[in-house]
């Protein structure tokens, strides 16, 4: 018998890089200037990077990139005028705003408020329901870029049964219309589905979105499967018997005291799948790349 080969890799850097070559061609040559507005709530050192760098790599391709970073003491009324005013401002193409907010502001009550032409991050109900239907929508970043990760691949998803482990409205729920919609058979897991790991094992393409370390193992995994993992967890020094298998992740762990994780144990599924996603430089550098996408995409319908 033949050796089973290990996964080929799926790299977020080199496909992410595609992507925003293409924004950057496509912000060179409109007539007009490109704008992305990114807004931050409250304290979350965490949350100011991702907006900062956000802004930055917008900068990077040419899009004028604009973060507007708030206290905590900011009330959801006026949050809900700086949306408002970057709904009316015409040099602003996309919003975006950061989550989590503080827990005072009620987050769908901002995104309601969001011009759906701009919901970079189509996350309005408009964009839900165009997506769900099937029709043009801006869609959310981080399942768009798993698509993209998909058809880099090469291989066809019509006709294949995708198993996605997860229900959230920013992930799992958009990820399984953009399968449906590309002629997938579509399943989605979540905490109550039972013998969760069976019905994993009957996916031609797996996608773990569910933010439990290496949560998924080998035998969730169809030999041949395309597997994605959309988990980012910093897991510390307790952590390191269950890495014990994995050389590379525990001698980060032993070096800087954290290492980052997915919701897939990489080590182990690499054996039995047919393409993974490592994590990080899987589909963290598409998300962002996505947005920038986004921007363009909203940019061109909204100005003609
Ligand atoms: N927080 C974590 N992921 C996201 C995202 O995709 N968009 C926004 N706005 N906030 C997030």
């Amino acid at each position: 018998m033949n050796e089973p080969q290990a996964a080929r890799i799926l790299d977020g850097t080199v496909v992410a890089q595609e992507v925003e070559a293409e924004v950057a061609a496509a912000s060179a040559r409109l007539p007009f200037r490109l704008g992305l507005a990114v807004v931050c709530v409250g304290n979350d050192p965490a949350s100011e990077i991702y907006v900062r760098s956000k802004a930055k790599k917008a900068r990077e391709l040419g899009i004028d990139g604009i973060e507007r970073i708030f206290p905590d003491t900011l009330s959801e009324a006026e949050l809900l005028d700086v949306v408002a005013s970057l709904n009316e401002d015409d040099a602003v193409d996309g919003i975006l705003v950061q989550l989590p907010l503080p827990r005072r502001i009620d987050a769908q009550k901002v995104i309601d408020a969001i011009d759906p032409r701009k919901d970079v991050d189509g996350f309005h109900p408009i964009n839900v329901g165009l997506l769900h239907l099937g029709r043009r929508a801006l869609v959310p970043c981080t399942p768009a870029g798993v698509m993209r990760l998909i058809a880099a691949t090469g291989e066809a998803i019509e006709g294949k049964h995708a198993v996605i482990i997860g229900r959230s409205n920013i992930v799992g729920k958009p990820m399984a219309a953009l399968l449906l919609n590309a002629s997938a058979t579509v399943t989605i897991c979540h905490s109550r589905t039972r013998d969760l790991a069976a019905v994993a094992r009957e996916a031609d393409i797996l996608v773990a979105a569910i933010g439990q370390p290496l949560f998924v193992t080998d035998d969730f995994v169809k030999p041949g499967a395309i597997v994605i993992d959309v988990g980012m967890n910093r897991v510390e020094a307790g952590f390191a018997p269950r890495l014990a298998h994995d050389a590379g992740k525990s001698q980060l762990l032993a070096k800087n005291g954290s290492v980052l994780v997915g919701d897939v144990d990489f080590a182990r599924v690499r054996e039995r799948a047919a393409w993974i996603t490592p994590v990080p430089r899987g589909v963290g550098p598409m998300t962002i790349a996505m947005l920038m996408h986004n921007t363009v995409e909203a940019a061109m319908r909204r100005r003609g």
